[in-house]
């Protein structure tokens, strides 16, 4: 039997594992998911909780929780979770043995070759933090790990992959984390990368930021339906409101992460009957200095490496927080091009970590990045940038091919035995209790979105499809009214089938392969005055989520 090599990015927020077997670079799924929260949480007994077990607890228990063991890790020996001190290398033990522990499941109880760490480039060899980085790993009992800088590993992943870096040539990284934001400069070398000049980032800036930016808007609409209630909710006493709290800070961040791909959220609080609505337009706005902050602090690890952006081969993405399509707006402006963001933003680093294994990195393509509108040209030694041609969507989940969508759309729109189909308000509506979130959300009775509206959102979204040529990747859409549904029920199928067309278009025009299509749909967006058909339909299928939104 052939060995196994492990790598793990062990981030603020969340952690990320990938085994390498075979020659093949696998990112392994934890409790359903590939990214592992990070927080940790003491069981009553002082059992160690992590992952989604830990979410469940910490929940009920925020004084047994370390919500960043990162962060704890580098500032203390130790940390008072309830009644017990807790060694912060034994909290970051328990993440690494989790997914070292699981990993290890998948190779029949083998223990792995070789295992690669992950850490922030500005943690200095022999430094505190990557002491205890490796105390933790041995008495998680991955011995003597390889560390690696997270920057250096995401450049791996970006040459395994495909671009060519020549010997000598700089690159940037640029990665917004959850709690952290990094920048780096590094030069490559024949062997690998080097860091040029001094990294930089901000150590207070992070997704978690962003929430907090997210939760101002929301707190202004909230305030200005009904003060007393939203002052209410952050100060009641006990567990109720306790959870409510927590529940509504995990539908802000998920709504957050949504305004990536949608241009409007609706949030349901605790206490308030409406739903309260958060546009993408008014939340960029409210993090744009946020942005500029971080685009700025690239700027100057640039100018500390000794070069400027023109002289960069390309910036390229990291972090979850990068998926935000602003972020590469405003590195465009910078660069003059698209920034470089392949695959999940997250697993580079991992599926990097392991490219640095010897032998294992094979840079032999190349990959161009498609001409902006101001593009001034890349580099000199670098050949213009050439369109790449459409890509089929691979690795997400795009529903499958559609029929006769205008026909199945009207047809499947359900009549109430009494003639035309009736509005929610004419049912009445029953208001659900608890938390919901954005298509969870409890209905608004807003604006009757009877059958024939729905209907005519159905076929309007169709038209968009086939316009912009992905009706072969889109389902048929078929909005379903019963006597008794709720606006939000029927709103829920047309707001999913505008977010899959838009999907379809962001993979399917892509400018350039790997792009994740949320972000190849805003690259689209932003250039669409140039793109002819396919622009008036991203403008059409913008205004129809607008008004969906609002209904
Ligand atoms: N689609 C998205 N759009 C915007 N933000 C997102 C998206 N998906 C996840 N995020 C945010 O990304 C952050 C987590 O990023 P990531 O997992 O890269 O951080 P981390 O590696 O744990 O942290 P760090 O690198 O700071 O140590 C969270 O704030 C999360 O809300
Ligand atoms: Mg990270």
């Amino acid at each position: 039997m052939t060995g196994w090599d492990l790598a793990v990015d062990f981030g603020t927020s969340f952690t990320t594992a990938a085994t390498l077997a075979g020659g093949r670079a696998e990112v392994l799924e934890i409790d359903g998911s590939k990214y592992v929260p990070s927080l940790v949480c003491v069981d009553d007994d002082g059992t160690i909780l992590t992952g989604r077990d830990a979410v469940n607890e910490a929940a009920m228990a925020p004084d047994r929780t370390e919500r960043v063991p990162k962060r704890a890790l580098v500032a203390s020996e130790q940390v008072l979770l309830g009644e017990r001190t807790v060694a912060t290398v034994d909290l970051v033990a328990a993440v690494l043995a989790r997914v070292a522990g699981e990993a290890t499941r998948r190779f029949s109880g083998r223990p792995p070759g070789r295992v690669v760490l992950t850490h922030p480039a500005r943690w200095q060899a022999g430094g505190i933090e990557l002491r205890r980085l490796t105390e933790a790993a041995e008495r998680a009992g991955l011995g003597e790990p390889d560390l690696v800088a997270e920057p250096v590993a995401a450049a791996h992943h970006y040459v395994r992959t495909g671009d060519a870096v020549p010997d000598g040539g700089m690159i940037g990284v640029y990665d917004f984390g959850g709690g952290t934001f990094d920048t780096a400069v590094l030069r490559r070398r024949r062997d690998g990368f080097e860091i040029a000049g001094s990294p930089g980032g901000d150590v207070a800036l992070g997704g978690e930021d962003l929430d907090a930016a997210f939760m101002e808007i929301l707190a202004e609409h909230a305030e200005a339906l009904d003060p007393d209630r939203w002052n209410e909710l952050w100060e009641a006493e006990g567990r109720v409101a306790e959870r409510h709290r927590t529940l509504l800070r995990r539908d802000v961040t998920q709504a957050k992460e949504a305004l990536s791909r949608l241009p409007a959220v609706n949030l349901w609080v605790a206490g308030y009957d409406d739903e309260i609505r958060v546009t993408r337009r008014e939340y960029e706005r409210a993090v744009e200095p946020l942005l500029a902050r971080s685009v700025a602090e690239l700027q100057d690890t640039v100018a500390r490496a000794g070069t400027t952006p023109d002289g960069l081969v390309d910036v390229y993405l990291t972090g979850s927080t990068s998926r935000t399509p602003r972020i590469s707006t405003l590195l465009a402006d910078l660069l003059g091009h698209v920034p470089g963001m392949r695959d999940d933003p997250k697993a580079v680093v991992v599926l990097g970590a392991l490219s640095t294994i010897p032998g294992s990195v094979s840079a032999t393509q190349h990959v161009r990045l498609p001409p902006r509108r101001h593009d001034p040209g890349r580099e000199p030694g670098h050949p213009p940038a050439e369109p790449t041609p459409p890509l089929t969507p691979v690795g997400f989940a795009v529903p499958t091919a559609a029929t006769t969508p205008a026909a199945d759309a009207t047809k499947t729109v359900r009549r109430t035995a009494s003639g035309p189909a009736r509005t929610p308000r004419d049912e009445g509506l029953t208001v659900r209790a608890g938390r919901h979130h954005q298509q969870d959300s409890v209905p608004t009775p807003g604006p009757a979105l009877d059958g024939d509206a729905a209907a005519r959102f159905a076929r309007e979204i169709t038209a968009i499809a086939e316009a912009a040529g992905v009706s072969d990747l889109v389902n048929a859409v078929s909005p379903t009214v019963r006597a008794g549904d709720t606006a939000a029920a029927v709103r829920r199928p047309l707001v999913a089938a505008v977010e899959g067309v838009g999907v379809a278009i962001g993979s399917r025009h892509t400018p350039f392969p790997g792009l994740p299509p949320e972000v190849a749909l805003q690259v689209l967006r932003e250039g669409r005055a140039e793109l002819g058909a396919l622009g008036q339909a991203l403008t059409r299928l913008d205004d129809l989520a607008e008004r969906l939104a609002a209904l």
